[in-house]
This record gives C-alpha cells, structure tokens and sequence, in this order.
C-alpha cells in the first residue's frame, strides 16, 4: 500500500511543509508546525483549489467596465474615519488589531452604538465576553441603541444565520480567532479555521453589501495572529499602538484599499471609552523648561504635523554598554551612535544610551534624527536645551543633514504653540515667523544647540 504523504503547517504564519520543523523557516516561531491529518489535508486539497468549475468566467474590455462609486458612511468618529479615508464603506472587511487590554472591544462598541444611534441596524458578535459584560461597557459608553444588537456565539455557521434573518448595515466581530467553523475540522483560532472564517466573512462583506469589523489578537512580535495571508484577504488592516499605561492611542492604517495608510487616528481612553483626542497636539510634550536628555520636534503624522519631545538618558556602562530605544528604531539609534563617536570624538562606546518617545507614540520618519542628537548630547553634558528650540532634520551617515518634508507646515505648528526658534539644515523659502538657525553638519549643531 502507497504511505500515506504526511503534511505540517505552521500554526503561526500557515507555512506548510512535508517535514517537521522545530523552527518554521518562514516566520521564525519554535514549535509551532503540527503535523495535519488525512481529514485536514483533504479539506485542504477541496478548498485550495477553483469551486465553481461550471461557472464560465469571461474577461471583458477595461474601458467596458463601469466605475463603482464607493459608497461611505460616517463612522460618528472624525479619528476613525480619517484613518478609513473618509468613513466607512460599504461591503469593506476591515481588520483591527492591537494587544489586549489596549481598547478595540471599547473603540468598535462604540462605533457601532454611533452608527446604531444614527438608525441603521448594527451586529455585534463577541465570542469573548457574555452580555451582561458587553451590555454593561455599553452603558459605560453611551452606546445604547435599539438598532445595536448583541449576539454571543463562536459557530460562524449560527453567525450567518442571524445575519440573513435580519438587515443590517454593519457588523462587528470580537474576535475572529475565537470563533470556529464547521466546515473546517481543525481548532478555533488555528491557521486553518482563521483562514477560513475569514474567507466566508470576505464573501458574506461583498455578497451582502455590508462592512464587517474583524477584532485580532496579536502575536508577541506585534503582527496579528492567524495566517500572513489574513492581511492580504481583508480590504484594510488597523493597529492600535499606544501603551495600556498612558490614555493616548494611536490607530494607524497599516494596509488599506480604499484611501492612504498615511493618517494615523488618535483617541484617548477615559472612563466613557475611547474618545476622539480633542487636541491631539499638544499632549505629546510639556511647554515647561526642559530637563537636561530632552529636545523638541515636529513629527508628520499623515497631513498632521505634531510636537513631540524625544528623551535620551546617556550613562556609564557598568560592562557592556547597553542602547534601547521605545519609539524609536534601535538600528537607527546605532547610527546616529556611530555618527556621533566618528565625527564628535565622544567616547559613547562605554556609555548606556537609552532613547524614549513620551506618550507611546512611535517614529517612522527620519525628520527626528537631530533631536534625538540633541537629545544624546544634552543628556551626555547634563545640561538642558532651550524649550524654546525646536530640531527639524534628517542625518545622513556622513554626518550632513538634510532638509525634511511639509517645511512650512511643521514650522506653522511651530508658530501656533508659541515656540520661537528652530534648527534646520537650510532656511525655509517663506519666512514663517519662526527664527531659523541653519546647521548642515552635525558639528554646527553643537555650536547652535545649548545658545
Ligand atoms: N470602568 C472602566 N473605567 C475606565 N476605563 C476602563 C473601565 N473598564 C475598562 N476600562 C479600560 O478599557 C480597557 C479595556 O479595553 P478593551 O476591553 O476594549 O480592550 P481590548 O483591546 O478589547 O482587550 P482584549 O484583547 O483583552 O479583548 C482597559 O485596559 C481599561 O483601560
Ligand atoms: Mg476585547
């Protein structure tokens, strides 16, 4: 008798493999490939492959193609829909992701209670929390509605059921990794089951022309557990950053099909849930004297141009000199490290360097490299920098440093909150109102910084 062909997948990232593997090759996870049985396997072979062998499938002319409007409707939140692109869309899969407690059963209640209490008809599946518990957060947020309908079910099969006995203009599911379904034999949340629910909910967004919310878990590393290829399904994937801690959160679109992934939503987490920040720009530093490690910058969150202050502590290493970084990339953090030892002869190499971005915000441009300099060096001379300075510039490895983008907005910014001076690589065309202090090498800088 032919041996039956043993197959493996990776219950982290849906690799699949003939041999086991204490590593999965793909994602790096340990132990995480299991081996299928005949039955998952042939589930496997049926679904991989075209269903719908009769149905005769014709490619028509581009130009023949009518242009679909996308249909949008008000979330009740200017932050989330500024991260959708301008509110939510009709028959769009949207995926939130964010590590626990952090609020995305709190954010998704709430907009589905503001999109109830507008009158359409929404459904809230939870397959984590009873009804009273949901109920009670409701009442907590003021998300009460006759249209805002609970059901507490993990069998996707009931799911749809509800869903086609009753109209409804959207629908949120908390979580997808806890819910199962039949027509996969393998465990809820398991790379097989995620896949395939998703795929469903997919078909079930399209078909009935209605948006679904997809909660997630994520994995240590940050990215949402369930196969890699859920991101790819699904029309548009949201992470909550921000730390449990401190009452900022950030929702940053991370994929999104209908608009830019550019803009980035900020709540803040008070007793009522989850609110849009009133004003978000001046929560992310303190207009008091600056300590000695801190300096100021105008980051560009999306079109938002926001005031942060980065924190440096640089200290003698006890044995091997540690860097770590919250908020900033720690790679980057090495270079600019090496820059300053190289072309400033600072003997960094036997100092800590710990960097840190107050409010849980996290730098993804590179316009901030000279203020964490600043930073560095006014922590490693313990002496303050004016509050009033702000640092505008990206380093290069040679040590220049180079002009940022939005100029003139980022110094707007600047003008609004009151600051007076800034340090630049070159002076802006307009004058804005804020004093420039050009400096294209880093070396200039140190003669500007501590005026
Ligand atoms: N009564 C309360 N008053 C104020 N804040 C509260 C209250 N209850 C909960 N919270 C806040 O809400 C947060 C929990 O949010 P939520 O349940 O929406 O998180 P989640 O992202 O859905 O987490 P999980 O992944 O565990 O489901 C808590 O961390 C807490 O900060
Ligand atoms: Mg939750």
């Amino acid at each position: 008798m032919a041996k039956q062909k043993t197959l493996f997948e990776c219950q982290a990232c849906g690799l699949q493999s003939s041999r086991w593997m204490g590593k999965c090759t793909n994602c790096g996870e340990w132990e995480s490939m299991i081996e299928l049985n005949n039955e998952q396997i042939k589930y496997l072979k049926e679904t991989s492959g075209v269903k719908n062998k009769n149905i005769e499938s014709m490619a028509q002319a581009i130009t023949a193609i009518k242009q679909e409007e996308i249909d949008r409707f008000s979330s009740g939140s200017k932050e989330l829909d500024l991260v959708l692109g301008g509110g939510i869309v009709a028959s769009s899969l949207t995926l939130i992701g964010g590590s626990p407690g952090i609020g995305k059963s709190t954010l998704l209640l709430k907009i589905a209670g503001n999109v109830a209490q507008s009158g359409k008809n929404v459904l809230y599946v939870s397959g984590e929390e009873s009804l009273g518990q949901i109920k009670l957060r409701s009442d907590r947020l003021d998300a009460n509605s006759d249209n805002l309908f609970l059901l507490c079910e993990i069998n996707l099969q009931n799911i749809i059921a509800e869903i086609a006995r009753t109209e409804y203009s959207m629908i949120v599911i908390d979580s997808i990794q806890t819910l199962y379904s039949e027509d996969s034999p393998t465990a809820s949340g398991s790379v097989t089951q995620v896949r395939t629910i998703t795929f469903d909910l997919m078909r079930l967004a399209k078909t009935l022309d209605i948006p679904i919310f997809l909660i997630g878990h994520i994995t240590k590393d940050g990215s949402i557990a369930g196969p890699r290829v859920l991101e790819h399904m699904v029309d548009t994937v949201l992470y909550f950053e921000g730390d449990s801690n401190n009452e900022l959160r950030i929702l940053r679109g991370f994929k999104n099909r209908f608009g830019s992934t550019n803009e980035v939503g900020i709540f803040e987490m008070n007793k009522n849930g989850l609110i849009d920040a009133k004003s978000i720009t001046n929560k992310f530093f303190s207009k008091t004297t600056l300590q000695a490690g801190s300096a100021l910058t105008v980051i560009m969150e999306g079109s938002r141009p926001i005031i942060i202050e980065v924190q440096a502590l640089v200290s003698e290493a006890h044995g091997n000199p540690k860097r770590s970084s919250t908020g900033f990339e720690n790679n980057r953090l090495g270079m600019l490290l090496a820059l300053l030892e190289k072309k400033l002869d600072l003997p960094l190499g036997t100092y800590d360097v710990f960097i840190n971005i107050p409010g849980g915000i996290k730098i993804s441009e590179t316009s901030a490299d000279l203020a964490i300099i600043a930073a560095i060096l006014s922590s490693y001379r313990d002496r303050p920098l004016s509050s009033q300075t702000l640092f505008l510039g990206e380093v290069s490895l040679t040590g220049e440093i180079r002009e940022v983008s939005s100029l003139q907005t980022r110094l707007k910014e600047i003008l609004t909150h009151g600051f007076k001076k800034a340090i630049l690589p070159a002076k802006p065309i307009e004058d804005s109102g804020v004093k420039c202090f050009v400096a294209n090498d880093v070396a200039k800088v140190v003669e500007w910084m501590f005026e």
